[in-house]
Protein backbone atom coordinates (compact mmCIF):
# COMPACT_ATOMS: atom_id res chain seq x y z
CA UNK A 1 0.00 0.00 0.00
CA UNK A 2 2.67 2.38 0.65
CA UNK A 3 5.38 2.25 -2.19
CA UNK A 4 5.51 5.04 -3.62
CA UNK A 5 3.77 7.76 -1.65
CA UNK A 6 5.07 10.91 -3.09
CA UNK A 7 3.74 9.90 -6.17
CA UNK A 8 0.12 9.43 -4.12
CA UNK A 9 1.17 12.58 -2.59
CA UNK A 10 1.89 14.94 -6.04
CA UNK A 11 -1.17 12.85 -8.12
CA UNK A 12 -3.84 13.73 -5.29
CA UNK A 13 -2.23 17.45 -5.01
CA UNK A 14 -3.39 17.10 -9.19
CA UNK A 15 -6.39 16.35 -8.70
CA UNK A 16 -7.20 18.45 -5.62
CA UNK A 17 -5.95 21.58 -7.13
CA UNK A 18 -5.41 21.31 -10.53
CA UNK A 19 -4.22 24.25 -12.29
CA UNK A 20 -4.17 27.99 -10.51
CA UNK A 21 -3.12 31.15 -11.91
CA UNK A 22 -0.59 32.53 -9.40
CA UNK A 23 -2.02 35.71 -7.30
CA UNK A 24 -1.66 38.57 -5.44
CA UNK A 25 -2.13 37.57 -1.23
CA UNK A 26 -2.31 40.53 1.27
CA UNK A 27 -1.59 39.28 4.97
CA UNK A 28 -2.32 41.53 8.01
CA UNK A 29 -0.05 41.68 10.38
CA UNK A 30 -0.29 39.66 14.00
CA UNK A 31 2.09 38.23 16.40
CA UNK A 32 3.52 35.70 18.50
CA UNK A 33 2.21 32.23 17.81
CA UNK A 34 -0.89 33.92 15.47
CA UNK A 35 2.53 34.52 13.19
CA UNK A 36 4.30 31.47 13.57
CA UNK A 37 1.81 29.10 12.69
CA UNK A 38 0.35 31.56 9.67
CA UNK A 39 4.07 31.27 7.99
CA UNK A 40 3.76 27.68 7.32
CA UNK A 41 0.92 28.84 4.94
CA UNK A 42 2.66 31.69 3.54
CA UNK A 43 5.29 29.91 2.71
CA UNK A 44 3.24 27.31 1.02
CA UNK A 45 1.33 29.90 -1.39
CA UNK A 46 5.21 31.57 -2.09
CA UNK A 47 5.80 28.12 -3.08
CA UNK A 48 3.03 27.66 -5.53
CA UNK A 49 4.02 30.87 -7.06
CA UNK A 50 1.81 33.56 -5.89
CA UNK A 51 2.86 37.06 -4.61
CA UNK A 52 2.68 37.44 -0.92
CA UNK A 53 2.58 40.57 0.46
CA UNK A 54 3.02 41.21 4.26
CA UNK A 55 2.48 44.43 6.03
CA UNK A 56 5.05 44.46 8.76
CA UNK A 57 4.64 47.21 11.56
CA UNK A 58 8.27 49.07 12.64
CA UNK A 59 7.44 47.44 15.66
CA UNK A 60 7.09 44.11 16.36
CA UNK A 61 8.15 40.88 18.23
CA UNK A 62 8.14 38.24 16.00
CA UNK A 63 7.42 39.33 12.25
CA UNK A 64 11.27 39.62 11.48
CA UNK A 65 11.15 39.05 7.44
CA UNK A 66 14.68 41.00 7.24
CA UNK A 67 15.90 37.62 5.06
CA UNK A 68 13.16 36.10 3.29
CA UNK A 69 13.75 37.56 0.47
CA UNK A 70 10.62 35.76 -1.28
CA UNK A 71 7.73 38.35 0.37
CA UNK A 72 6.82 41.72 -0.63
CA UNK A 73 7.39 43.27 2.20
CA UNK A 74 4.98 46.90 2.82
CA UNK A 75 6.07 48.52 5.89
CA UNK A 76 4.41 50.61 8.46
CA UNK A 77 5.07 53.23 10.87
CA UNK A 78 3.39 52.20 14.64
CA UNK A 79 3.37 54.63 16.96
CA UNK A 80 4.30 52.25 19.82
CA UNK A 81 7.77 51.03 20.30
CA UNK A 82 8.93 47.48 20.55
CA UNK A 83 9.65 48.12 24.19
CA UNK A 84 6.03 48.83 24.33
CA UNK A 85 4.82 45.72 23.33
CA UNK A 86 7.02 43.31 25.73
CA UNK A 87 5.67 45.25 28.51
CA UNK A 88 2.07 44.90 27.72
CA UNK A 89 2.56 41.26 27.06
CA UNK A 90 4.73 40.95 30.56
CA UNK A 91 1.77 42.58 32.20
CA UNK A 92 -0.68 40.20 30.79
CA UNK A 93 1.24 37.12 31.85
CA UNK A 94 1.86 38.68 35.42
CA UNK A 95 -1.88 39.12 35.65
CA UNK A 96 -2.09 34.97 34.33
CA UNK A 97 0.98 33.90 36.36
CA UNK A 98 0.97 35.55 39.24
CA UNK A 99 -1.26 38.05 40.46
CA UNK A 100 -4.94 36.08 39.41
CA UNK A 101 -4.53 33.70 41.73
CA UNK A 102 -4.77 36.37 44.55
CA UNK A 103 -8.10 37.80 43.49
CA UNK A 104 -11.16 36.80 43.65
CA UNK A 105 -13.77 36.63 40.78
CA UNK A 106 -14.86 39.94 40.51
CA UNK A 107 -11.10 41.53 40.50
CA UNK A 108 -10.39 38.60 38.32
CA UNK A 109 -12.86 40.01 35.48
CA UNK A 110 -12.27 43.77 36.34
CA UNK A 111 -8.75 43.10 35.77
CA UNK A 112 -8.79 41.32 32.77
CA UNK A 113 -11.18 43.20 31.58
CA UNK A 114 -9.02 46.45 32.26
CA UNK A 115 -6.12 44.12 30.18
CA UNK A 116 -8.35 43.89 26.95
CA UNK A 117 -8.96 47.95 26.70
CA UNK A 118 -5.10 47.83 26.72
CA UNK A 119 -4.76 45.49 24.08
CA UNK A 120 -7.25 47.36 22.07
CA UNK A 121 -5.44 50.30 22.08
CA UNK A 122 -2.29 48.36 21.07
CA UNK A 123 -4.55 46.53 18.34
CA UNK A 124 -5.60 49.95 17.11
CA UNK A 125 -2.03 51.06 16.20
CA UNK A 126 -1.74 48.69 13.80
CA UNK A 127 -5.40 50.10 12.24
CA UNK A 128 -3.58 53.89 12.70
CA UNK A 129 -0.59 52.57 10.86
CA UNK A 130 -1.63 51.51 8.07
CA UNK A 131 -5.26 52.59 7.25
CA UNK A 132 -3.91 56.64 8.29
CA UNK A 133 -1.06 56.69 6.17
CA UNK A 134 -1.66 57.90 3.16
CA UNK A 135 1.74 56.30 1.49
CA UNK A 136 0.69 52.68 2.71
CA UNK A 137 -2.97 53.34 1.34
CA UNK A 138 -1.61 54.49 -2.29
CA UNK A 139 0.51 51.36 -2.18
CA UNK A 140 -2.38 49.36 -1.28
CA UNK A 141 -4.42 50.99 -3.95
CA UNK A 142 -1.66 50.55 -6.30
CA UNK A 143 -1.62 46.52 -6.70
CA UNK A 144 -4.98 44.55 -7.03
CA UNK A 145 -4.95 41.90 -4.33
CA UNK A 146 -6.68 38.95 -4.88
CA UNK A 147 -7.10 37.77 -1.77
CA UNK A 148 -6.10 39.18 2.10
CA UNK A 149 -5.73 36.92 4.78
CA UNK A 150 -7.06 38.13 8.51
CA UNK A 151 -6.86 37.60 11.89
CA UNK A 152 -10.01 38.51 13.77
CA UNK A 153 -8.21 38.84 17.03
CA UNK A 154 -5.90 41.80 14.95
CA UNK A 155 -9.29 44.26 13.92
CA UNK A 156 -9.05 46.61 11.08
CA UNK A 157 -8.43 43.71 8.43
CA UNK A 158 -11.81 43.83 7.60
CA UNK A 159 -12.03 47.34 7.19
CA UNK A 160 -9.14 47.35 5.24
CA UNK A 161 -11.06 44.69 2.99
CA UNK A 162 -14.10 46.68 2.52
CA UNK A 163 -12.14 50.20 1.49
CA UNK A 164 -10.01 47.67 -1.32
CA UNK A 165 -12.75 45.81 -1.93
CA UNK A 166 -11.08 42.57 -1.21
CA UNK A 167 -11.91 38.91 -0.90
CA UNK A 168 -10.69 37.95 2.40
CA UNK A 169 -10.07 34.54 4.91
CA UNK A 170 -10.21 34.47 7.86
CA UNK A 171 -7.79 32.43 10.30
CA UNK A 172 -8.98 31.72 13.83
CA UNK A 173 -8.09 29.62 16.88
CA UNK A 174 -10.75 30.74 18.91
CA UNK A 175 -12.70 33.53 20.61
CA UNK A 176 -14.07 33.04 24.19
CA UNK A 177 -17.73 31.59 24.15
CA UNK A 178 -17.42 31.69 20.40
CA UNK A 179 -18.85 35.03 20.65
CA UNK A 180 -16.80 35.94 17.15
CA UNK A 181 -17.92 33.10 15.53
CA UNK A 182 -21.85 32.65 16.46
CA UNK A 183 -22.39 36.76 16.20
CA UNK A 184 -20.31 37.19 13.46
CA UNK A 185 -19.63 34.37 11.24
CA UNK A 186 -23.11 33.43 12.08
CA UNK A 187 -22.05 29.82 12.91
CA UNK A 188 -24.16 27.92 15.25
CA UNK A 189 -23.62 26.97 18.50
CA UNK A 190 -25.73 25.49 20.87
CA UNK A 191 -24.23 25.98 24.70
CA UNK A 192 -26.24 22.35 25.30
CA UNK A 193 -23.60 20.89 23.59
CA UNK A 194 -21.17 23.60 22.36
CA UNK A 195 -19.72 24.84 25.51
CA UNK A 196 -17.58 28.02 24.76
CA UNK A 197 -13.96 28.42 24.65
CA UNK A 198 -12.72 29.48 28.78
CA UNK A 199 -15.49 27.85 30.63
CA UNK A 200 -13.14 24.58 31.08
CA UNK A 201 -15.80 21.89 29.61
CA UNK A 202 -16.73 19.34 26.64
CA UNK A 203 -19.78 18.16 24.66
CA UNK A 204 -21.24 16.10 27.48
CA UNK A 205 -22.26 18.03 30.16
CA UNK A 206 -25.02 17.34 33.22
CA UNK A 207 -27.51 19.95 34.42
CA UNK A 208 -25.41 22.57 36.06
CA UNK A 209 -22.56 22.59 33.75
CA UNK A 210 -25.21 23.11 30.79
CA UNK A 211 -26.52 25.82 33.29
CA UNK A 212 -22.82 27.20 33.81
CA UNK A 213 -22.16 26.91 29.93
CA UNK A 214 -25.71 28.95 28.82
CA UNK A 215 -24.67 31.46 31.97
CA UNK A 216 -21.35 31.65 30.22
CA UNK A 217 -22.28 32.23 26.86
CA UNK A 218 -24.68 35.03 27.68
CA UNK A 219 -22.19 36.98 29.91
CA UNK A 220 -19.48 36.70 27.84
CA UNK A 221 -21.60 38.16 24.49
CA UNK A 222 -22.06 40.96 26.71
CA UNK A 223 -18.54 41.72 27.50
CA UNK A 224 -17.59 40.96 24.03
CA UNK A 225 -20.49 43.48 22.49
CA UNK A 226 -19.12 45.99 24.55
CA UNK A 227 -16.02 45.96 23.97
CA UNK A 228 -16.27 45.91 20.24
CA UNK A 229 -18.21 49.39 20.30
CA UNK A 230 -14.64 50.79 20.52
CA UNK A 231 -14.16 48.82 17.12
CA UNK A 232 -17.33 49.98 15.81
CA UNK A 233 -16.40 53.70 16.45
CA UNK A 234 -13.02 53.40 14.38
CA UNK A 235 -14.83 51.71 11.84
CA UNK A 236 -17.80 54.49 11.60
CA UNK A 237 -15.31 57.29 11.78
CA UNK A 238 -12.96 55.68 9.04
CA UNK A 239 -15.85 54.78 6.74
CA UNK A 240 -17.90 58.05 7.41
CA UNK A 241 -21.13 55.74 7.55
CA UNK A 242 -22.50 53.16 10.50
CA UNK A 243 -19.81 50.39 10.33
CA UNK A 244 -19.36 47.45 12.91
CA UNK A 245 -16.56 44.91 13.47
CA UNK A 246 -18.77 42.41 13.56
CA UNK A 247 -20.41 43.34 9.98
CA UNK A 248 -17.78 43.74 8.32
CA UNK A 249 -16.21 40.64 9.50
CA UNK A 250 -18.91 38.62 8.47
CA UNK A 251 -17.98 39.64 4.98
CA UNK A 252 -15.41 37.07 5.17
CA UNK A 253 -15.62 34.77 2.22
CA UNK A 254 -13.77 31.73 4.10
CA UNK A 255 -13.13 31.24 7.86
CA UNK A 256 -9.98 29.31 8.46
CA UNK A 257 -11.06 27.72 11.78
CA UNK A 258 -7.41 26.53 13.51
CA UNK A 259 -8.70 22.80 15.17
CA UNK A 260 -9.97 19.56 13.78
CA UNK A 261 -11.78 16.75 15.04
CA UNK A 262 -9.06 15.13 16.76
CA UNK A 263 -9.51 17.97 19.23
CA UNK A 264 -12.67 19.31 18.89
CA UNK A 265 -15.97 17.68 19.31
CA UNK A 266 -19.04 17.59 16.90
CA UNK A 267 -20.39 20.67 15.92
CA UNK A 268 -22.98 22.22 13.28
CA UNK A 269 -20.38 23.34 10.92
CA UNK A 270 -20.97 26.18 7.87
CA UNK A 271 -19.99 25.56 4.57
CA UNK A 272 -17.31 28.66 4.68
CA UNK A 273 -16.02 27.26 7.84
CA UNK A 274 -12.93 24.80 7.29
CA UNK A 275 -11.20 23.56 10.28
CA UNK A 276 -7.25 22.85 9.33
CA UNK A 277 -5.72 22.35 12.91
CA UNK A 278 -2.42 21.28 12.52
CA UNK A 279 -1.39 22.65 9.21
CA UNK A 280 1.71 23.70 10.72
CA UNK A 281 2.86 20.50 11.39
CA UNK A 282 5.61 18.50 9.27
CA UNK A 283 7.44 14.83 9.71
CA UNK A 284 10.38 15.16 11.90
CA UNK A 285 13.88 16.36 10.17
CA UNK A 286 17.04 14.86 11.36
CA UNK A 287 18.19 16.91 14.67
CA UNK A 288 21.34 18.85 14.87
CA UNK A 289 24.16 16.38 15.60
CA UNK A 290 24.39 18.01 19.68
CA UNK A 291 20.95 17.44 20.40
CA UNK A 292 20.54 13.90 18.79
CA UNK A 293 23.94 12.76 20.91
CA UNK A 294 22.07 14.25 23.52
CA UNK A 295 18.98 12.27 22.84
CA UNK A 296 20.57 8.93 22.23
CA UNK A 297 22.40 9.40 25.76
CA UNK A 298 18.99 9.02 27.02
CA UNK A 299 18.87 4.53 26.59
CA UNK A 300 15.51 2.88 26.50
CA UNK A 301 13.83 5.55 28.98
CA UNK A 302 13.72 7.94 26.37
CA UNK A 303 13.43 12.03 26.47
CA UNK A 304 10.78 14.63 28.15
CA UNK A 305 10.50 17.69 25.85
CA UNK A 306 9.59 20.59 27.67
CA UNK A 307 8.37 23.95 26.63
CA UNK A 308 5.98 26.98 27.83
CA UNK A 309 5.78 28.51 24.26
CA UNK A 310 6.63 31.60 22.61
CA UNK A 311 5.94 33.89 25.28
CA UNK A 312 6.64 33.35 28.47
CA UNK A 313 10.75 33.71 28.97
CA UNK A 314 11.25 33.69 32.42
CA UNK A 315 10.00 32.04 35.72
CA UNK A 316 10.22 33.01 39.19
CA UNK A 317 13.49 31.45 40.90
CA UNK A 318 10.89 29.40 43.13
CA UNK A 319 9.17 28.30 40.36
CA UNK A 320 12.11 27.60 38.16
CA UNK A 321 14.08 25.43 40.91
CA UNK A 322 10.80 23.40 41.84
CA UNK A 323 10.41 22.36 37.73
CA UNK A 324 14.14 21.46 37.63
CA UNK A 325 14.14 19.39 41.27
CA UNK A 326 10.88 17.31 38.96
CA UNK A 327 13.06 16.86 36.33
CA UNK A 328 16.10 15.66 38.67
CA UNK A 329 13.70 13.11 39.51
CA UNK A 330 13.13 11.21 36.40
CA UNK A 331 15.20 8.76 34.35
CA UNK A 332 14.38 10.38 30.92
CA UNK A 333 16.74 13.04 30.06
CA UNK A 334 15.08 16.39 29.71
CA UNK A 335 14.92 18.91 26.58
CA UNK A 336 13.81 21.98 28.30
CA UNK A 337 13.37 25.63 26.36
CA UNK A 338 13.46 28.81 28.97
CA UNK A 339 15.15 31.51 28.07
CA UNK A 340 15.52 32.38 31.78
CA UNK A 341 17.88 32.92 34.77
CA UNK A 342 19.18 28.52 35.20
CA UNK A 343 17.57 27.25 38.38
CA UNK A 344 20.47 26.59 40.93
CA UNK A 345 19.24 22.47 41.19
CA UNK A 346 19.63 21.87 37.73
CA UNK A 347 20.37 17.66 37.36
CA UNK A 348 22.58 16.30 34.66
CA UNK A 349 19.61 15.17 32.85
CA UNK A 350 18.36 18.13 32.18
CA UNK A 351 19.44 20.70 29.39
CA UNK A 352 18.28 24.12 29.23
CA UNK A 353 18.29 25.68 25.66
CA UNK A 354 17.24 29.25 23.82
CA UNK A 355 15.69 27.59 21.17
CA UNK A 356 14.70 23.55 20.04
CA UNK A 357 13.06 22.50 17.27
CA UNK A 358 10.05 21.14 18.92
CA UNK A 359 8.56 19.60 16.02
CA UNK A 360 11.64 17.77 15.19
CA UNK A 361 12.00 16.39 18.97
CA UNK A 362 8.43 15.24 19.34
CA UNK A 363 8.96 13.58 16.14
CA UNK A 364 12.06 11.75 17.91
CA UNK A 365 11.07 8.12 18.44
CA UNK A 366 12.55 8.68 21.99
CA UNK A 367 10.38 11.47 23.01
CA UNK A 368 8.47 9.69 25.55
CA UNK A 369 6.16 13.10 27.01
CA UNK A 370 5.98 16.62 26.44
CA UNK A 371 5.41 19.06 28.71
CA UNK A 372 3.85 21.98 27.70
CA UNK A 373 1.56 25.52 28.48
CA UNK A 374 -1.29 23.95 26.54
CA UNK A 375 -0.98 26.33 23.58
CA UNK A 376 -2.70 24.94 20.30
CA UNK A 377 0.57 24.91 18.33
CA UNK A 378 2.55 22.51 20.73
CA UNK A 379 -0.93 20.25 21.39
CA UNK A 380 -0.75 19.50 17.26
CA UNK A 381 2.68 18.86 17.37
CA UNK A 382 2.18 16.33 20.08
CA UNK A 383 -1.22 14.75 18.42
CA UNK A 384 0.86 14.95 14.90
CA UNK A 385 3.46 12.71 16.54
CA UNK A 386 1.36 11.11 19.23
CA UNK A 387 3.20 12.51 22.36
CA UNK A 388 1.85 12.08 25.58
CA UNK A 389 1.42 15.46 27.54
CA UNK A 390 1.44 17.30 30.94
CA UNK A 391 -0.10 20.27 30.19
CA UNK A 392 0.88 22.98 32.98
CA UNK A 393 -1.79 25.45 31.21
CA UNK A 394 -1.33 29.50 32.01
CA UNK A 395 -3.80 31.80 29.79
CA UNK A 396 -5.91 32.19 26.96
CA UNK A 397 -7.46 28.91 26.15
CA UNK A 398 -4.81 26.81 27.38
CA UNK A 399 -6.52 25.50 30.31
CA UNK A 400 -9.59 24.66 27.82
CA UNK A 401 -7.08 22.73 25.28
CA UNK A 402 -5.72 20.77 28.32
CA UNK A 403 -9.34 19.78 29.48
CA UNK A 404 -9.91 18.48 25.98
CA UNK A 405 -6.48 16.54 25.84
CA UNK A 406 -7.34 15.04 29.30
CA UNK A 407 -11.07 13.90 28.44
CA UNK A 408 -9.67 12.09 24.99
CA UNK A 409 -7.03 10.46 27.76
CA UNK A 410 -3.76 11.93 25.75
CA UNK A 411 -3.06 14.30 28.75
CA UNK A 412 -2.32 15.40 32.47
CA UNK A 413 -2.17 18.64 33.41
CA UNK A 414 -1.45 20.31 36.52
CA UNK A 415 -1.63 24.37 38.32
CA UNK A 416 1.03 26.46 37.44
CA UNK A 417 0.88 28.51 40.56
CA UNK A 418 0.11 25.52 43.00
CA UNK A 419 2.22 22.45 41.35
CA UNK A 420 4.72 20.83 43.74
CA UNK A 421 7.71 18.83 42.13
CA UNK A 422 5.95 15.53 43.15
CA UNK A 423 3.16 16.53 41.05
CA UNK A 424 5.28 17.15 38.39
CA UNK A 425 6.90 13.90 39.14
CA UNK A 426 3.54 12.05 39.65
CA UNK A 427 2.43 13.46 36.41
CA UNK A 428 5.34 12.16 33.86
CA UNK A 429 5.12 9.23 35.49
CA UNK A 430 1.89 8.56 34.84
CA UNK A 431 1.56 9.60 31.24
CA UNK A 432 4.78 7.44 30.45
CA UNK A 433 4.36 4.31 32.68
CA UNK A 434 0.81 4.09 31.82
CA UNK A 435 -0.25 3.12 28.23
CA UNK A 436 -3.62 4.02 27.87
CA UNK A 437 -1.86 7.97 27.57
CA UNK A 438 0.49 6.45 24.76
CA UNK A 439 -2.67 4.62 22.87
CA UNK A 440 -5.28 7.85 23.12
CA UNK A 441 -2.60 10.00 21.84
CA UNK A 442 -2.01 7.23 18.80
CA UNK A 443 -5.80 7.31 18.27
CA UNK A 444 -5.96 11.24 17.85
CA UNK A 445 -2.68 10.80 15.81
CA UNK A 446 -4.51 8.45 13.56
CA UNK A 447 -7.48 10.58 13.70
CA UNK A 448 -5.55 13.54 12.64
CA UNK A 449 -3.66 12.00 9.39
CA UNK A 450 -6.92 10.12 8.15
CA UNK A 451 -8.54 13.03 6.37
CA UNK A 452 -8.30 12.93 2.40
CA UNK A 453 -6.40 16.25 1.83
CA UNK A 454 -3.64 17.75 4.28
CA UNK A 455 -4.68 20.89 6.61
CA UNK A 456 -2.14 23.17 4.82
CA UNK A 457 -3.03 21.94 1.53
CA UNK A 458 -6.80 22.32 2.29
CA UNK A 459 -6.32 25.75 3.55
CA UNK A 460 -3.99 26.77 0.59
CA UNK A 461 -6.76 25.23 -1.86
CA UNK A 462 -9.37 27.08 0.20
CA UNK A 463 -7.19 30.48 0.11
CA UNK A 464 -6.79 29.57 -3.84
CA UNK A 465 -10.32 28.82 -4.10
CA UNK A 466 -11.47 32.41 -2.85
CA UNK A 467 -9.10 34.15 -5.98
CA UNK A 468 -10.51 31.90 -8.63
CA UNK A 469 -13.88 33.09 -7.61
CA UNK A 470 -13.00 35.92 -6.82
CA UNK A 471 -14.47 35.62 -3.17
CA UNK A 472 -16.86 32.70 -2.16
CA UNK A 473 -20.29 34.71 -1.44
CA UNK A 474 -22.34 31.32 -2.28
CA UNK A 475 -20.67 29.83 1.07
CA UNK A 476 -22.22 32.69 2.80
CA UNK A 477 -25.74 31.84 5.04
CA UNK A 478 -28.52 33.98 4.54
CA UNK A 479 -28.42 34.80 8.06
CA UNK A 480 -25.86 37.56 8.08
CA UNK A 481 -29.07 39.70 6.35
CA UNK A 482 -31.20 38.57 9.59
CA UNK A 483 -31.31 40.45 13.66
CA UNK A 484 -31.55 38.39 16.34
CA UNK A 485 -35.42 37.93 16.37
CA UNK A 486 -35.52 37.27 12.84
CA UNK A 487 -32.98 34.32 13.34
CA UNK A 488 -34.94 32.90 15.69
CA UNK A 489 -38.01 33.25 14.10
CA UNK A 490 -39.68 35.26 17.24
CA UNK A 491 -41.44 37.64 14.91
CA UNK A 492 -42.94 34.91 13.29
CA UNK A 493 -44.11 32.99 16.37
CA UNK A 494 -45.58 36.35 17.55
CA UNK A 495 -47.73 37.01 14.24
CA UNK A 496 -48.71 32.99 14.22
CA UNK A 497 -49.48 33.30 18.58
CA UNK A 498 -51.59 36.32 17.52
CA UNK A 499 -53.44 35.10 14.77
CA UNK A 500 -54.22 32.16 17.13
CA UNK A 501 -54.77 34.49 19.80
CA UNK A 502 -57.27 35.95 17.43
CA UNK A 503 -58.80 33.07 16.37
CA UNK A 504 -59.55 31.70 20.18
CA UNK A 505 -61.21 35.62 20.56
CA UNK A 506 -63.48 34.70 17.67
CA UNK A 507 -64.31 31.31 18.80
CA UNK A 508 -64.92 32.47 22.17
CA UNK A 509 -66.84 35.43 21.36
CA UNK A 510 -68.82 33.45 18.99
CA UNK A 511 -69.66 30.85 21.85
CA UNK A 512 -70.37 33.09 24.54
CA UNK A 513 -72.58 35.18 21.51
CA UNK A 514 -74.77 31.70 21.19
CA UNK A 515 -74.60 30.84 24.45
CA UNK A 516 -76.18 33.67 25.62
CA UNK A 517 -78.75 33.75 22.84
CA UNK A 518 -79.28 29.85 23.55
CA UNK A 519 -80.20 30.63 27.03
CA UNK A 520 -81.87 33.67 26.14
CA UNK A 521 -84.63 32.19 23.67
CA UNK A 522 -86.62 30.28 26.66
CA UNK A 523 -86.15 33.92 28.91
CA UNK A 524 -87.83 35.50 26.19
CA UNK A 525 -89.82 32.66 25.75
CA UNK A 526 -91.03 32.01 29.36
CA UNK A 527 -91.68 35.71 29.22
CA UNK A 528 -94.17 35.70 26.49
CA UNK A 529 -95.80 32.57 28.16
C1 LIG B 1 4.47 41.40 -5.95
O1 LIG B 1 4.21 42.45 -5.04
C2 LIG B 1 5.16 43.51 -5.09
C3 LIG B 1 4.84 44.54 -4.04
O2 LIG B 1 3.96 44.13 -3.08
C4 LIG B 1 5.17 44.11 -6.45
O3 LIG B 1 6.16 45.12 -6.51
C5 LIG B 1 5.43 43.06 -7.52
O4 LIG B 1 5.32 43.61 -8.80
C6 LIG B 1 4.48 41.91 -7.39
N1 LIG B 1 4.85 40.86 -8.31
C7 LIG B 1 3.99 40.28 -9.14
C8 LIG B 1 4.55 39.17 -9.98
O5 LIG B 1 2.81 40.59 -9.20
C1 LIG C 1 8.10 55.85 8.96
O1 LIG C 1 8.69 56.89 9.69
C2 LIG C 1 9.99 57.26 9.18
C3 LIG C 1 10.58 58.27 10.14
O2 LIG C 1 9.65 59.20 10.56
C4 LIG C 1 9.84 57.79 7.77
O3 LIG C 1 11.10 58.12 7.25
C5 LIG C 1 9.21 56.72 6.90
O4 LIG C 1 8.97 57.20 5.60
C6 LIG C 1 7.90 56.24 7.51
N1 LIG C 1 7.41 55.10 6.75
C7 LIG C 1 6.17 55.01 6.30
C8 LIG C 1 5.84 53.78 5.56
O5 LIG C 1 5.31 55.86 6.51
C1 LIG D 1 11.24 38.16 33.63
O1 LIG D 1 12.17 39.10 33.14
C2 LIG D 1 11.69 40.41 33.02
C3 LIG D 1 12.75 41.27 32.37
O2 LIG D 1 14.03 40.81 32.67
C4 LIG D 1 11.27 40.92 34.41
O3 LIG D 1 10.75 42.23 34.28
C5 LIG D 1 10.21 40.01 34.96
O4 LIG D 1 9.85 40.40 36.25
C6 LIG D 1 10.72 38.58 34.99
N1 LIG D 1 9.64 37.72 35.39
C7 LIG D 1 9.76 36.82 36.34
C8 LIG D 1 8.56 35.99 36.60
O5 LIG D 1 10.78 36.66 36.96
Amino acid sequence: MKLQPNLLLLTAAVLVFGDVDAGNVLVWPTEGSHWITLKPLLETLIDRGHNVTVLVPSATLFMDLRDSAHYSILHFNMSISKKDILDLFEEHLKFAMHEMHHMNVVQKHITFYKLFSKNQDFFLTYCDGVLKSPSVMAKLRQQKFNVFLVDPVYPCGELLAEVLAVPFVMTQRFSYAHTVERWCGQTPAPPSYVPGVGIELIDKMGFFERVVSLLFSLTQDIVAVSQWKTYDTYFTDYLGRPASYCELMGKADIWLIRTYWDFEYPRPLLPNFIYVGGLHCSPAKPLPQDLEEFVQSSGDDGIVVFSLGSFIRNLTKERSNVIASAFGQIPQKVFWKYLGEKPDNLAPNTRIYDWIPQNDLLGHPKTRAFVTHGGTNGVYEAIYHGVPMVGIPIFADQTDNMVHMKAKGAAVFLNFNSLQAQDLVDALKTVINDPSYKESVMRLSRIHHDRPVKPLDEAVFWIEYVMRNKGAGHLRVASHSLNWYQYHSLDVLVFLISILALVFYIIIRTCSFLIRRCCRTPKHKSKRE
